[in-house]
């Protein structure tokens, strides 16, 4: 019944990328249970992705934003604007079954669809945790939880696991994904600023300062006043990583190495930030064995990835050869999916 986020500070890591291929991969893998992505993210790529690509999957999502009310995460979200503190029970209303539109999925996988409204409701939700009762604060925070509830609920008892693409921005909309969250999935791409955007991550969630004196974020103060959950740290994963990683000593090793770094030193000084997985393994007694367990790697894989956002065909599920994109031939190679897929499943079988 795990609950994950996948959020970077930084925009473009491959947040809705990975989810896309992580859940459902995730789902294909487990029959049995049942998997709920929400998007979280204005932008709605995940989504898209999910819904089927960039036609289908385009136009499947201008239909749920369609309808009265929309089918979509605001949808929900304007039913607790309406009533921000009362829990409305709405949230299964608001659930796509992803095979019913994409048939390159499996049939256990289900969408709270993004939608680009959430940008407007911001404000309002913003308002909703600064006035009502003391509890305020809380139950605003609490509304994924809620929405995650009303899932469960409707699902009677099978298991569920849930991921949750944020935004990158620390807006009140990611706060809410944070504070629903049991487990944080950081994804980063490993250029120069990535380590400043992860140091930015820790800051945020986890009020890691770096300077004596340095403010903590509202979120974070406001989780210790309200005795309220934060997502443990579940995994980090250098995301897009290209053959020349792969091959030598490069640059782009250094940054995964010090990103690896930074996050170690957190681990010392905060062990209970982390979730040791699998469940009841020993803890990381050395940076190794910390690594073993918390970092991943994920290659790229060019044009095959192209391909596989474009028409919704998770990278895991996609054969080589020639597939039409947009009215064209691309051809993809069998060593470009062999550049990914096992990353993606490896990402997978760490997930419980
Ligand atoms: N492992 C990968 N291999 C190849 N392309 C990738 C990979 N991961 C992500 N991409 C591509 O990189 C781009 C950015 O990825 P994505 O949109 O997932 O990032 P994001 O972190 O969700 O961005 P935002 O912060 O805007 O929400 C997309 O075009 C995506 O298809
Ligand atoms: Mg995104």
């Amino acid at each position: 019944m795990a609950i994950y986020a996948i959020w970077n500070n930084k925009g473009g890591v491959g947040k809705s990328y990975l989810t896309f291929q992580v859940a459902s991969e995730y789902a294909q893998q487990n029959p049995d249970k049942r998997v709920l992505v929400i998007d979280l993210c204005p932008q709605a790529n995940s989504s898209s992705m999910l819904l089927g690509g960039m036609i289908n999957g385009e136009n499947a999502l201008t239909a749920l934003h369609g309808t009265v009310p929309r089918t979509s995460i605001a949808g929900y979200i304007d039913d607790r604007i309406v009533s921000p503190y009362q829990n409305p029970r709405t949230g299964a209303r608001y659930l796509t079954r992803l095979s019913g539109t994409n048939n390159a999925l499996p049939a256990n996988l289900y969408l709270i669809a993004g939608d680009e409204q959430l940008e407007l409701q911001s404000s309002r939700v913003r308002a909703a945790t600064e006035r009502g009762p003391d509890e305020a604060w809380r139950l605003v925070h609490m509304w994924i939880r809620d929405l995650i509830a009303d899932v469960a609920d409707a699902w009677a008892g099978t298991e569920y696991t849930v991921f949750i693409d944020c935004n990158p921005s620390f807006s009140i909309y990611t706060e809410l994904a944070l504070s629903a969250s049991d487990r944080l999935i950081i994804p980063f791409s490993a250029d120069g600023s990535s380590k400043r955007a992860v140091r930015s991550v820790l800051a945020l969630a986890y009020g890691v300062s770096r300077q004596p004196g340095q403010a903590q974020s509202e979120f974070f103060l406001g989780t210790l006043r309200h005795q309220m959950n934060r997502p443990k740290i579940y995994m980090y994963v250098g995301n897009r990583l290209t053959q020349s990683y792969y091959s030598s000593a490069a640059a782009f090793k250094t940054v995964v190495g010090e990103i690896g770094d930074e996050i170690y030193d957190v681990w010392r000084a905060n062990p209970n930030e982390f979730s040791i997985h699998p469940a009841g393994s020993p803890l990381p007694t050395n940076k190794k064995t910390f690594k073993a367990m918390f970092q991943k790697e994920v290659g790229d894989a060019n044009t095959a990835s192209v391909v596989s956002s474009t028409l919704g065909t998770p990278i895991c599920r996609m054969t080589s050869g020639t597939k039409m994109v947009l009215g064209k031939g691309v051809v993809v190679n069998q060593s470009q999916l062999d550049k990914q897929a096992p990353n993606i499943r490896d990402v997978v079988s760490a997930i419980e």
